[in-house]
């Protein structure tokens, strides 16, 4: 018999108050490496929270979050931000592209900050979101659902451990949509990352190997849609 393998990102426990305040509570749950996770919930139960909480990015009040073995909580904050630049890949519901740059420098930025500058893989991450030809464009000069793309392009380039992503095509037409839900997928298998998706589209959560779903008292298992 085979022991699995350890998850890549372990959640036990994890809880979320401002002062008297509950977000949500009693959130456990475990992805693995190559593994795509989906999760739903109500507006406002704390999804966002909770990826930026997995990043490192946001604190949280009770629990524990563990990245390859690594309690993120035993971090300082210098040795969260190396890590983050190494192992995540974060594509924001607000995007956060940086709006001095244009288009091939914000999708690069991952790989200069990492010291491993290519412009050869920026080109294919650009194409594979259906960015070619917008390279020289700034972000004020883009549609919403182009700087989304911007966002998921940058977030790929450096083929990171764990990629956390939130509502990646809410801009987006369902052809568009689709094909960058293909890229995720397809750059999450081949890199073995684990992928963290938070959606409320169906069509997104039916592509996950799994659909959890968040609420103030815990992450249970969503059955499929039907249909
Ligand atoms: N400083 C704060 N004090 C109290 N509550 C806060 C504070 N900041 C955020 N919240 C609350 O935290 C909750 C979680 O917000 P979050 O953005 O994570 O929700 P969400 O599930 O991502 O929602 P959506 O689907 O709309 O994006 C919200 O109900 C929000 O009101
Ligand atoms: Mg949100």
């Amino acid at each position: 018999m085979s022991t699995p393998a350890a998850p890549l990102l372990q959640v036990q426990g994890l809880a979320r108050r401002y002062g008297d305040s509950r977000v949500f509570e009693g959130v456990d749950f475990a992805v693995a490496r190559g593994e795509f996770v989906a999760i739903v919930g109500e507006s406002g139960v704390g999804k966002s929270t909770l990826l930026n909480c997995l990043a490192g990015l946001d604190t949280w009040s009770d629990g524990r979050i563990v990245h390859a073995g690594t309690d993120l909580a035993t971090l300082d904050e210098t040795a969260r931000a190396l890590w983050r630049r190494a192992q995540v890949g974060f594509v924001f519901q607000a995007f956060h592209v940086l709006p001095h740059l244009d288009v091939a420098q914000n999708v690069a930025l991952p790989l200069m900050l990492l010291g491993r500058p290519d412009p050869d893989r920026v080109q294919a991450m650009l194409g594979a979101v259906g960015l070619q030809g917008l390279e020289a464009r700034l972000p004020r000069e883009l549609s919403g659902g182009q700087l989304q793309r911007v966002a998921i392009a940058r977030a790929l380039v450096h083929r990171p451990g764990l990629l956390l992503a939130d509502e990646p095509t809410g801009n987006l037409d369902p052809a568009t949509a689709a094909r960058v839900m293909d890229v995720l997928v397809e750059q999450t298998r081949a890199a073995g990352s684990a992928l963290v998706l938070v959606t409320h589209s169906e069509a997104a959560a039916a592509r996950a190997d799994r659909v959890l779903r968040l609420t103030a008292s815990g992450m249970a298992l969503a059955p499929p849609a039907v249909g």
